[in-house]
Formats: C-alpha cells, sequence, structure tokens
C-alpha cells in the first residue's frame, strides 16, 4: 500500500480530458494500483472496474505476460526509427493480427490511439483512390452520434455535437448519414434491434446527392460506442455494405471498441458477418497498457499503392511511433493473454448472463432504456429536466463511492468490462448499479 502515500498536493497544472476539471479538483478521484478486475483507490478502497478503464483493459489489469514482455523488450531494444528501418516485432505482430482479422484484411498499418487509426484509415481511403486513378472521390460519409476520436478528421465524420462545435469549420466533402437509434420502437431489445434496419438506405440517397464518383469512404462504428452504446439494427450493416459495394466506396468499421473480443468475436466484423474495406483499432490492442493502434486494409487497397520506382516511398504517412519496440511487445504479451485464456470468444459464452443481470435493471426508477451486445451494455436514464446529463453524472459518482467503475455519456451509462469478468462480479456490478439506481439521484 506504499502507493498511498504518493498522492499529489497539487492538481492544478494538469488539465484533464474530458473530465469536469473544477469539479474532479474539488473532488478528486484517483487509482494507485489495479489487478485484474479491480481498481485500488488512493484512500486504500477496492473498485470494480465495470468498464475496462475506457473500453481498452480486455484481459484484466497489470497482467503478468504483458507487464513482464515491456520490461524485457525495454533493456534489450527501447525504439527503433519507424521510417525506412525496422524491427523483429513490428513484423511478427503485425502477421499475428493479421491472422485474427477477418479474411482478407492482409496489411496493418500502426498508430498510436484510436483518433490516429482514424486519421489513417480516412487519409488510406482518399489516397487509394487516387492511386487508382479515381482522384474524383474525394467526400467521406460519416454518421450522427459517430465518435471516431478527437482529431480533425475525425470530428468531421463524427457526429457529436459537443465534439464539433467548437472547432470551426472542420474538413470540407463530408457528410452524414442518420444515427440508428429508435427507442420508440426499439427500448428494452436484447441484442440486435429489429425495428431501423432500412435507414441505411439513407446512404443511397446520400449517394444520389452528391454522385458515387465522388465519395471515398464510408466509416462507421459497428456498435456505437461513446455515443451511449446504439447497436446496429438487424440488417444495417449488412446493407450499408451492399450500397457501397454497389457503388464503389470504401466501408470502414472503426473498431476501436469493438475489435479484440468486446462481442465474442475477435472483430465486430466476423461478429455481425459484414467484411468491411478497413478497420480501425486501438485500446485491446495493447489492453490499454501502452498507447497503440493499428489499421487493417485488404490486400487490393495495399497493393494498388504499390507501384512506380521501388526507391520511393508509397504512402507519404506514419509517425515516430508508428510500431514503436515496447508498445509491440506489448501487443505480442496482449495477444499470447488473449489467446491462452480464449479472451476474444470469451464475451460470446458470458453474453446471456450478461444480458439477463443488466436487463433485471429495467424496474429501477428513472430507467427508460436498456441494450446490450456481447459484453457491452448500456442503461439510459430520464434527464432531470433543465438538466440534463446530471442524473448519469451522480450515477457514476455514487457507484464510485459504492466501489463499482462505471461510464456515462450524456445520461446514458455504458459498461464494457474486462473479459475475463466472472459471474460473481457480473452479480456483483448490477447489485451495486441497482443500490445507485435506486438512491435518489
Ligand atoms: C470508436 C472509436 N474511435 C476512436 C476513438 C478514439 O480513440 P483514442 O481515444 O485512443 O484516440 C474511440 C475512443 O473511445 C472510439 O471509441
Amino acid at each position: 500500500m506504499s502507493n498511498r502515500l504518493n498522492t499529489p498536493n497539487d492538481l492544478r497544472a494538469f488539465w484533464m480530458p474530458f473530465t469536469a476539471n473544477r469539479q474532479f479538483k474539488k473532488e478528486p478521484r484517483l487509482f494507485v494500483g489495479a489487478r485484474d478486475m479491480h481498481y485500488t483507490t488512493h484512500d486504500g478502497r477496492q473498485v470494480l472496474d465495470g468498464t475496462a478503464g475506457l473500453w481498452c483493459v480486455n484481459a484484466g489489469h497489470c497482467r503478468p505476460k504483458i507487464t513482464e514482455a515491456i520490461r524485457e523488450q525495454a533493456g534489450e531494444l527501447d525504439y527503433a526509427p519507424a521510417f525506412q528501418l525496422g524491427h523483429p516485432k513490428a513484423f511478427e505482430l503485425a502477421n499475428r493480427l493479421v491472422d485474427i482479422a477477418p479474411e482478407g484484411m492482409d496489411h496493418v498499418l500502426y498508430t498510436n490511439s484510436g483518433s490516429e487509426s482514424v486519421e489513417t484509415a480516412l487519409k488510406v481511403a482518399l489516397a487509394y483512390h487516387r492511386a487508382k486513378g479515381d482522384g474524383s472521390r474525394f467526400r467521406l460519409i460519416g454518421r450522427e452520434r459517430g465518435y471516431h476520436g478527437v482529431n480533425f478528421g475525425g470530428i468531421s465524420v463524427g457526429g457529436i455535437v459537443a465534439n464539433r462545435k467548437m472547432f470551426g469549420t472542420l474538413l470540407t466533402g463530408v457528410d452524414h448519414m442518420p444515427h440508428t437509434h429508435f427507442p420508440d420502437k426499439n427500448a428494452f431489445t436484447r441484442g440486435e434491434p429489429e425495428h431501423g434496419g432500412d435507414i441505411a438506405s439513407e446512404l443511397q440517397r446520400i449517394i444520389t446527392l452528391h454522385d458515387a464518383s465522388t465519395i471515398a469512404a464510408v466509416i462507421v462504428e459497428p456498435v456505437a460506442g461513446s455515443t451511449g452504446v446504439l447497436i446496429p439494427p438487424k440488417g444495417y450493416l449488412q446493407k450499408l455494405r451492399e450500397i457501397c459495394t454497389q457503388h464503389g466506396i470504401l466501408l470502414i468499421f472503426d473498431e476501436v471498441i469493438t475489435g479484440f473480443g468486446r462481442l465474442g468475436a475477435p472483430f465486430a466484423a466476423q461478429y455481425f458477418d459484414v467484411k468491411p474495406d478497413i478497420i480501425t483499432t486501438a485500446k485491446g490492442l495493447t489492453n490499454g497498457v501502452i498507447p497503440m493502434g493499428a489499421v487493417f486494409v485488404t490486400s487490393e487497397i495495399h497493393d494498388a499503392f504499390m507501384n512506380g520506382p521501388e526507391h520511393l516511398i508509397e504512402f507519404f504517412h506514419g509517425y515516430t511511433y508508428s510500431g514503436n519496440p515496447i508498445a509491440c511487445a506489448a501487443a505480442l504479451g496482449t495477444l499470447d493473454t488473449y489467446r491462452e485464456e480464449g479472451l476474444l470468444t470469451r464475451a460470446a459464452e458470458l453474453a446471456s448472463y450478461w444480458e439477463d443481470g443488466l436487463h433485471s435493471l429495467k424496474d429501477c426508477p428513472n430507467v427508460i432504456d436498456i441494450r446490450n451486445v456481447g459484453l457491452i451494455g448500456a442503461v439510459e436514464l430520464a434527464s432531470i429536466p433543465g438538466e440534463p446529463t446530471k442524473r448519469a453524472f451522480s450515477a457514476f459518482l455514487k457507484a464510485y463511492e459504492k466501489g463499482l467503475l462505471i461510464r456515462t455519456t450524456g445520461d446514458i451509462i455504458a459498461l464494457s468490462p474486462p473479459l475475463i469478468i466472472e459471474k460473481h462480479h457480473i452479480d456483483e456490478l448490477f447489485g451495486t448499479l441497482r443500490e445507485v439506481l435506486k438512491s435518489n439521484i
């Protein structure tokens, strides 16, 4: 417990991300340790992790294989230049990733975050068409309520107003499909909703408006996470795929949340049996331990760049830390852990127990919808009139006091525990949440 002594005495300098800074600094919540399913707080309490950190700690905390891989790599090769040079683990990792990816996703580019994976994917899409001599395809289509990180490309194709409105004109040539959330028809659905799949045909309307020859790519999260867990209605993703194929438009799945086992298959593309052209990932790639992302592309996309004189760089893009040796070691340790413990498919085994526990909250006060897929759940609360987000934030604070970490967005509670979760943790999680929801928030 020596960590407990390490609490800082001045919190002013750090401007915290996506945080109510003034509230936090009056009433700080610090984690000083973590193991498996739990965090340790600065005042020595155990907190059950109901969110895998930020949807990333899929194998649970401080797992020995990952920690050891990082320790060893740091003493052996700390850094290698990422441009015009390489190191073995970057190649080994790419091969291992391709092995678990949907068939045909044969090449990997590395990044350092989900946001960078999105920027990389959008740039690959634009450059791909140009490499094929189809440079008039410059438009990118996103979706209302989509979250694709915080960089300019990502907020441009994203559809969360608070993330966009402060930042000027964003990328030009972007349009948005409608979101897929129909609470009037689908509230309290277990799994994929019955209603709303045909909203995918709105993509056809957008194509008719702009002409397919101007559109490079469509990007969606297969399950929209950060906007409050919107599960795709039945047939929706299949229809998007059909329309994109028909018009030569690339389909990008942003799997930063759904990648690495969250739904019970390695990727959502496999879970829904819909194959995109590009997949973006991060988070679970290294179990959240070291910042790293990966973008998967098909051979068709990759090969379109592989022409011209061999001494020339084929794609002018990359980061100083693309495929950083320590990040690669962490990712390899993570993939070993996933494989040895069957974690990439474990969510499928637990999904119905999880679903039952989650939907048992239906009778709690102010609950207006419950949604789930794989090991993801959401409980939507009625907003306090005139004070949107306050009820869910109170639930977050109460849950934290009671030893449970949940995540909130708007008035929605989002849950996504580490994939090592056991049934007794699930019981504890929903038991605590029930107490919180009944506690006059
Ligand atoms: C679907 C999706 N894309 C991109 C991102 C951005 O990832 P990062 O915060 O690592 O930049 C996130 C983060 O939650 C996400 O959920």
